[in-house]
């Protein structure tokens, strides 16, 4: 079965939103294989975001997902990750699809609420680098 990585961002944890998150993953099929509530170190983000690298956001980016734990959630689903991603929707909450998870509480492109794995290497290097 397909797998993918989705984390809820420091933002949400913080405003107790994840019951909504998880009740929309279920909703809509993703089996939970593995969660956890983690604070995650500056290195750690730096190496999960390391192809931003170069942008100008990567040091408040960083300092954004370190600013409070995250909740880490493995998910399995056939088509998990194209279905992820169109449910979490667009980057930018402003442009994201009525009912997805960004529209509903994303806030700005860095307060976007949630990240989604954008492929299967992605999905992979990415819990390898969050679970070990
Ligand atoms: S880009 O510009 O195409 O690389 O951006 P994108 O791949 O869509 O987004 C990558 C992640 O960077 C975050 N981001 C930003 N943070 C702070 N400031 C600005 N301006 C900014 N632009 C993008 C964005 O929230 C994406 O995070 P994830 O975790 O992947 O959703």
């Amino acid at each position: 079965m397909d797998q993918t990585y989705l984390m809820i961002k420091p933002e949400l944890v913080a405003d107790q939103v994840i019951g909504e998150i998880l009740k929309m993953l279920t909703d809509n099929r993703f089996r939970i294989v593995r969660m956890e509530l983690k604070q995650l170190s500056a290195e750690t983000v730096k190496e999960f975001y390391v192809e931003h690298e170069a942008k100008p956001f990567y040091g408040e980016l960083v300092s954004y997902i370190t600013s409070g734990p995250v909740v880490a959630v493995q998910l399995e689903k056939d088509n998990a990750v194209k279905d992820l991603r169109t449910l979490v929707g667009a980057t930018n909450p402003a442009e994201a699809a009525p009912g997805s998870i960004r529209y509903l509480h994303g806030r700005s492109l860095q307060n976007n609420g949630v990240h989604a794995s954008d492929s299967d290497p992605s999905a992979e290097r990415e819990l390898g680098i969050i679970f070990g």
